[in-house]
């Protein structure tokens, strides 16, 4: 059995032990956006630090735990925090706890992020539904020996982001009076900023928004086969097309602005999951 699958299972143990609750939606709360686990009906929690080989995240305002509950009628296991490739793990750590919701029994991973806004009429505050990304400056979470427990060894990626779940949300951003932005993410590895070229060079390959997560978790979630939906917070316009030097503060401040208008979305969006 390879390393990565047997820390995995080690994980999967610990989380047994501890909780009985099988989610059906699992929720990854970007920077700033972690408030919207005041919104759920909280029936149990699990701390990283208390799951024995969980990568637990360094970077301020990342509280670290899992919360179980409901939004509406429909279970979730909602991480509270999560850990980026730049603070020093492995890709396969970075994508562990994905990889472990899926364990728990999720079948749809929810991913949301703050980022930079690349394309020409993105604001600082928008929501973009994420419809595709581009993953090709980071390695790859399934690089190594396959875990073939969980999917195959050349997965196809034709369509990361599933259709009926983009719908959905379309449909809630209208209900709830959002002006929802649409676009292409594309992941660097970070901790930096990118500089003004980087960011010209994203744009030139399709990107609407650049960030630090997501995309490897996205690539890992299709490997066992969940339903992937994304959303990005354009919490700053990236680097040269703001005016002012990016500061992460500002990107806090912006999701912080943002998360009324973000959570309502998000439970709207879990209620119709759950009617799927
Ligand atoms: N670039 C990369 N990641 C980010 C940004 C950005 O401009 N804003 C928030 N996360």
């Amino acid at each position: 059995m390879s390393e990565v699958y047997e820390k995995l299972l080690k994980c999967y143990e610990c989380y047994k032990e501890r909780i009985d609750f099988t989610p059906k939606v699992a929720l990854v709360l970007g920077s700033g956006l972690g408030d919207f686990a005041e919104t759920i009906r909280v029936v149990d929690t699990l701390d990283y630090h208390d799951i024995e080989g969980f990568p637990v995240s360094t970077v301020p305002g990342h509280t670290g735990r899992f919360i179980f509950g409901y939004v509406g009628e429909v279970p979730v296991v909602c991480m509270q925090g999560r850990v980026h490739y730049y603070e020093g793990y492995e890709m396969s750590d970075v994508v562990l706890p994905a990889r472990l919701m899926k364990l728990m029994g999720a079948e749809v991973l929810f991913l949301t992020n703050a980022a930079g806004g690349v394309k020409q009429g993105f604001h600082a505050g928008d929501l973009m539904l994420i419809t595709g990304q581009i993953a090709s400056f980071i390695p790859s979470p399934l690089r190594g020996a396959n875990i073939d427990e969980l999917g195959g060894r050349f997965p196809d990626m034709s369509q990361i982001y599933d259709l009926d779940l983009q719908r959905i949300v379309r449909k809630a951003a209208v209900t709830l009076g959002i002006d929802m932005k649409e676009g292409t993410y594309l992941q660097f590895s970070g901790p930096q900023y990118e500089s003004p070229q980087e960011v010209t060079m994203s744009r030139t390959l399709g990107a609407d928004a650049v960030g630090m997560s997501t995309a490897c978790e996205a690539i890992a979630a299709r490997h066992m086969g969940m339903k992937v939906v994304g959303i990005s917070c354009i919490s700053n316009l990236a680097c040269g097309i703001s005016p002012t030097p990016l500061s992460h503060k500002e990107v806090q401040e912006v999701a912080d602005e943002v998360a009324p208008k973000f959570q309502a979305l998000v439970t709207e969006i879990i209620t119709q999951i759950g009617e799927m």
